[in-house]
């Protein structure tokens, strides 16, 4: 496609800086490392216990604005501070880490953002890169962001995001990679490598942060910072590899989910910051408490007061304090009183000053702030975006659920309606954590088509609906910032003008779905269809009798079954950045083939959930061919999911062969090669993705129906066919037992290869 294009203009603007990731992450040499640890421990041989704690605190400064300024700088430079959040641009950073050189030590700041998916240029949210089902195009949002954040200062990122969810309610889907537990440890993991390089010290890097340790993806109900309970073996075959992925893959950082697990919040877990992350893991960074977890620790009922949490927090593991007073006032009182030792703060001092040497902080203080005169004039200057990286990478992300009658792609010619709230909307493009990106730079839809169509086209806009007319919904979501805007216009006014410009037009493209605050912390929803407002105007649009094509713009799976029946096409575009207008009008006009696969499972209701692929067999399994009663299944809904994990449609066709293996058994430690050959029996040149599952129908425990083991996208122009080829090792048959011990046992496999979980080729071997 024109990947080719995109990337190589990419590479003649960044002067190399795209060389693909090295596999195999470089490990700092027992020589830097003997020499690093020598040095912290002369430094710290200086350190008064003052400025130790000083390096424990990391403080927010929005946008270079605090009420006292001069006391800021104080703390400062009297060495009371390690790192700051939310300052984003260099002059504005370069002032505080004067600061910090003005302290006794000069002992740098480092720098830290939520950048999530890109700094200035913004790609698709979590969910969307998630559907790419490319680590090419991971590692080039990764590069990006790393690029333009480390232009702004910056030295850390609060990312990757690895929570698996397998709960559509809870509002931070869109920032994590989905349900599965394969497909975001490889995402975790390129996107750390992007980050971070071999050598976070060099230009255009920055640290990772790998959040949110452990579990947050799993709160009950899916309602925010809520409580989680799982099983040990749940946790380390589902949720734990994402974070180990990451810390596999050099994170230097890891945030301290905000939940409790199985009773112990996150933030005091000595067993999951300790045991598990440097004991297990073999982790040497930070870790980060999230934004007043500390304190959190009363309300969580485990900390009688402030001076108790503070001892709690940093005798389990947590070396720095986010958006801190609590280390600052009560470790060092918790110190003269004995409740915690010398030791205890030395640790946490020590994971500090080692990213910061990593960083290369020490070396220079404002390597990435650089001097005054090189000062960009504006930071949201135009020539800084990235963007046919970003268009690339957004129209990856695009999922064609439906196309009927091969409605899409659309001809550009005659009249189209494009109506719906996010038609023309830049805040919802951008998505939530939308870094230093700014909306006015953000091509909405409504752009996107008249870009790609010109004068060829006549389209009638109309917003036809609000996101949604309850107004207790609007005050909540507009709470801290102006999320969502209520148009004037009554409800049968903004439909009328709509339906008119449908009846006008030959098609009509319908942009609905959430706004962007709908899917963010803080924001989860009990009902996850289209807001009701919106599925009225949906309703009208269809009773026009023209063809409906939704293009929905949402943060995490929702419940669609009349939007599935009565679309003549749906396609599924999350929050997709900067480009999301000319990446969507590229898919819908057919100049781009959609490739997206679906990271997560859509359910039909609510009350479905968890709904994932990877689920467990039972006793009764539900079978559809022969539908029986005490089988384990809803009697009031269709079973299964509306759109299975993996799923996505082209607008060519593939087939795909039956499974060859290269042999029908697999000795200990061996490798077997599962091959299949797949065509494009279409007339249009496209990608998908071939999809690898395995399942062991007997072992000591139950294991999933399927699991997700390997991955390959591919591209294929009309009548081309190819071999597409996996390796299976013990590594992808191995699962956590009964006493959470990684074993392997010898048996039957059963193998399956497809382009989505549901629909697959299947074969089995045995494993001696
Ligand atoms: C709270 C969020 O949970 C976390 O993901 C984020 O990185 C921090 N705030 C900092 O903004």
């Amino acid at each position: 496609m024109n990947r080719l294009y995109t990337l190589g203009v990419l590479l003649i603007g960044l002067a190399g800086a795209f060389a693909a990731a090295p596999l195999a992450v470089a490990q700092p040499s027992p020589a830097f490392i003997a020499k690093r640890e020598a040095f912290i421990d002369q430094l710290m041989k200086r350190m008064t216990v003052q400025e130790k704690i000083g390096q424990l605190r990391l403080r927010s400064l929005e946008a270079g604005a605090h009420p006292d300024r001069a006391g800021f700088e104080k703390e400062i430079s009297d060495g009371r501070v390690g790192g700051i959040f939310n300052t984003v641009v260099r002059p504005d950073i370069r002032v505080l880490q004067e600061a910090a050189m003005r302290s006794r030590l000069k002992i740098p700041l480092f720098f830290s953002f939520d950048v999530i998916h890109g700094q200035r240029t913004l790609f698709p949210v979590g969910l969307g890169l998630a559907s790419t089902w490319d680590l090419d195009a991971v590692h080039t949002m990764g590069r990006i962001s790393a690029i333009e954040a480390s232009a702004d200062g910056l030295n850390l990122t609060y990312s990757p995001m690895v929570d698996i969810s397998r709960d559509p309610r809870w509002g931070r889907n869109s920032e994590g990679f989905g349900e599965d537990t394969y497909l975001t440890s490889r995402i975790g993991a390129a996107l750390v490598k992007a980050y971070q390089g071999d050598d976070p010290s060099q230009p255009g890097h920055i640290m990772a942060t790998v959040k949110h340790f452990a579990l947050y993806g799993a709160v009950e109900g899916g309602r925010d910072y809520n409580t989680v309970d799982m099983s040990p073996q749940r946790m380390y075959q589902d949720y734990f590899p994402p974070y180990k992925a990451a810390i596999d893959a050099g994170a230097a950082a890891v945030m301290i989910a905000l939940n409790s697990v199985n009773g112990e919040p996150a933030t005091s877990d000595k067993w999951l910051l300790q045991d598990v992350l440097r004991k297990e893991w073999g982790f040497k960074g930070i870790t980060i408490s999230d934004h007043g977890a500390i304190m959190e620790l009363i309300k969580h009922g485990v900390a009688a007061d402030g001076e108790d949490a503070a001892r709690k927090a940093v005798q389990a593991g947590t070396d720095m304090s986010m958006s801190d007073t609590i280390y600052g006032t009560n470790l060092m009182p918790l110190l003269k009183s004995g409740k915690i030792g010398m030791a205890d703060i030395d640790r946490a001092c020590r994971d500090v000053l080692r990213v910061k040497y990593d960083l290369g902080l020490f070396k220079d203080p404002y390597r990435n702030i650089g001097t005054a005169a090189d000062d960009l004039p504006d930071s949201f200057a135009e020539s800084r975006l990235h963007r046919p990286a970003a268009r690339e990478v957004a129209r990856e992300s695009l999922v064609l659920l439906k196309n009927q009658g091969s409605v899409l792609p659309l001809k550009k010619a005659g009249t189209i309606a494009l109506v719906g709230p996010l038609a023309d909307d830049q805040v919802d493009m951008m998505g939530n954590w939308a870094g230093a990106g700014r909306a006015s730079q953000t091509i909405t839809l409504r752009q996107g088509i008249q870009n790609i169509v010109g004068g060829k086209v006549r389209l009638i806009y109309a917003k036809g609906s609000d996101i949604t007319d309850d107004p207790d919904m609007v005050k909540y979501l507009n709470l801290y910032k102006n999320d969502v805007q209520v148009d004037g216009r009554s409800e049968a006014d903004m439909v009328k003008e709509a339906v008119d410009a449908a009846r006008q037009a030959d098609v009509i493209v319908a942009a609905v779905g959430e706004s962007q605050g709908m899917a963010h912390e803080a924001s989860s929803r009990s009902d996850i269809t289209i807001p009701p407002v919106q599925e009225r105007l949906l309703k009208a649009l269809k009773a026009t009798g023209k063809p409906l094509i939704i293009v929905l713009m949402n943060g995490r799976p929702l419940a669609l079954p009349w939007e599935a029946e009565n679309a003549d096409a749906m396609l599924e575009t999350w929050f997709s950045g900067t480009e999301g207008g000319n990446a969507i009008a590229d898919v819908l006009f057919g100049d781009m083939n959609p490739s997206g696969k679906l990271p997560v499972t859509f359910p039909r209701a609510v009350g479905q959930i968890p709904l994932y692929y990877n689920h467990l067999p039972t006793g009764r399994p539900f079978d559809p061919a022969h539908p029986d009663k005490y089988t384990s299944r809803y009697f009031d809904i269709t079973n299964g999911p509306l759109y299975p994990f993996g799923y996505g449609l082209s607008y060519t066709n593939f087939s795909v062969s039956d499974i060859k293996l290269s042999a029908p058994t697999m000795k200990a430690g061996g490798m077997l090669k599962a091959s299949v050959t797949v065509t494009n029996t279409g007339d249009r040149e496209g990608a998908t993705v071939v999809q690898l599952y395995l399942n062991q129908p007997v072992a000591s425990i139950s294991r999933p129906v399927q699991e997700l083991r390997g991955f390959r996208r591919i591209d294929l122009k009309p009548g081309q066919s190819r071999e597409v080829s996996f390796d299976i090792t013990d590594d992808d048959l191995a699962f956590y037992n009964q006493q959470i011990k990684r074993v392997v046992e010898p048996g039957k496999f059963n193998v399956y290869v497809g382009l989505d979980s549901a629909s697959v080729k299947a074969t089995n071997f045995y494993r001696l």
